[in-house]
């Protein structure tokens, strides 16, 4: 099996990388059960890379039922060192309009019911999480979205995300809260697979698809999936397009990332003492 450095997971819309080259399906096991799907290993324009779809290439799996550990545990047992995360969001600034781009580098917690640490059951360990995505990863993500000159799309280098639980979407009150509180999109997935990335010791980036205005825009209807979905099939062939350039990049110079030694200072348990 090919070793890989570059990570991709697929989220609503991007089930699958046609560019890709030399596929081969793997599935892996891991102690937390088996990931959304066959992990796709593929050369991108001559690059080895994994791509996962992180609901399942049927899209089967709601954002609660994802796997977050199993899904990085498999990237990080096939030598991933470098995640691109692609996701579906909504906008929570005027300013941010559907088929836009942004590479956020905050994120609020609004999940309940997700288990986001591979920690515990002896092994005390705290990461740090002030700055959640690694920053070289997303300058190389947002580069590479200038340098893909898509048309009709904005980049929004930085912003707030937030993770909230789903499925359905927020209520006004809830939206406008987030408004208030100067968050830029709304998704419910990637605040599991940052944190985890970070434990697992991986740079994380997330390339956000803008695809709605929530439910807060009096001049916008409130998100349905059908809106969801319809931009999402044209935020697909771009975010093909931004992953390619951004691998590209990252073959000639992968970055160091703090998030490689993540767990240098973070673990409190006695390891030499754990049986
Ligand atoms: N994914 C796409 N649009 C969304 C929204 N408005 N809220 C949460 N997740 C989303």
């Amino acid at each position: 099996m090919a070793e890989t450095k570059i990570g991709i997971i697929g989220g609503s819309g991007l089930y699958k990388m046609d560019a890709l080259k030399e596929v081969e399906e793997v599935q892996i096991d891991t102690p937390f059960g088996l990931p959304s799907d066959a992990l796709i290993l593929g050369k991108l324009d001559g690059t080895q890379v994994t791509f996962l779809a992180r609901h399942g290439r049927n899209h089967t799996l709601l954002p609660t039922e994802l796997p977050f550990r199993a899904n990085i545990y498999a990237m990080k047992k096939l030598g991933v060192d470098y995640i691109i995360s692609a996701s579906a969001v909504g906008s929570l600034k005027e300013e941010v309009k559907p088929l836009d781009m942004v590479v956020p580098d905050q994120f609020i917690d609004r999940t309940r019911n997700r288990v986001s640490t591979f920690f515990g059951e002896g092994i005390v360990a705290h990461i740090t999480f002030g700055d959640p995505v690694c920053q070289h990863l997303a300058k190389i993500v947002s580069d590479s979205i200038t340098a893909s000159n898509l048309a009709d799309v904005t980049l929004h280098s930085g912003g707030t995300y937030v993770c909230m639980e789903g499925p359905a979407f927020s209520t006004k009150a809830e939206s406008n809260l987030y408004r208030s509180w100067g968050a830029t999109v709304i998704g419910m997935t990637n605040l599991q697979e940052a944190k985890l990335a970070r434990e697992a010791e991986i740079a994380y980036a997330t390339m956000a698809l803008v695809t709605d205005y929530d439910c807060w825009h009096p001049d916008h209807d409130s998100v349905t999936v059908e809106m969801v979905v319809a931009n999402l099939q044209r935020n697909a062939v771009n975010a093909q397009k931004v992953i390619t350039e951004a691998v590209r990049r990252l073959s000639e110079e992968a970055p160091i990332s703090e998030a490689h030694s993540a767990l240098k200072y973070a673990i409190l348990t006695s390891l030499d003492k754990v049986p």
